[in-house]
């Protein structure tokens, strides 16, 4: 049985998500996470990165959108936001939540955060 505190320091660590090869290239995958539904993103050269799939506009699905180099295109608008830094492109404003991820060897890791579901699971409880 997996304990889950909202001290900080169990609540958050790396979880395995997927092979590199379940992303498509220059594509996304969407993770469940406890914090809300996160975009992994695979950019040219096997680059990765997560990004909450809400885009900073009106909360558009990010992960439908369009790579390119490293950028998303937002599927609803065409905003165009950064991969790495989750900034919309000059002149629109607004930013959306990055999230730290890796691979070792063949498989992706995301850092999660699960002080978000021991508050929940407190609440329901
Ligand atoms: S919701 Fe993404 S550009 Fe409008």
């Amino acid at each position: 049985m997996t304990t889950f505190t909202t001290s900080g320091v169990t609540a958050r660590r790396w979880v395995a998500i997927c092979r590199l090869d379940d992303i498509p290239k220059l594509g996304s995958r969407v993770i469940d996470a406890p914090q809300g539904r996160i975009a992994v993103f695979r950019a040219d050269r096997d680059r990765l990165f997560a990004l909450d799939d809400r885009c900073p506009h009106k909360g558009g699905p990010l992960s439908q959108g369009i790579v390119h180099g490293e950028w998303v295109a937002c599927p609803l608008h065409n905003w165009q936001i950064a991969l790495g830094s989750g900034e919309a492109r000059a002149p629109d404003k607004g930013c959306t939540r990055r999230h730290p991820v890796k691979t070792e060897g063949e498989r992706v890791w995301l850092w999660l955060d699960f002080a978000a579901l021991a508050v929940a699971v407190e609440i329901a409880a």
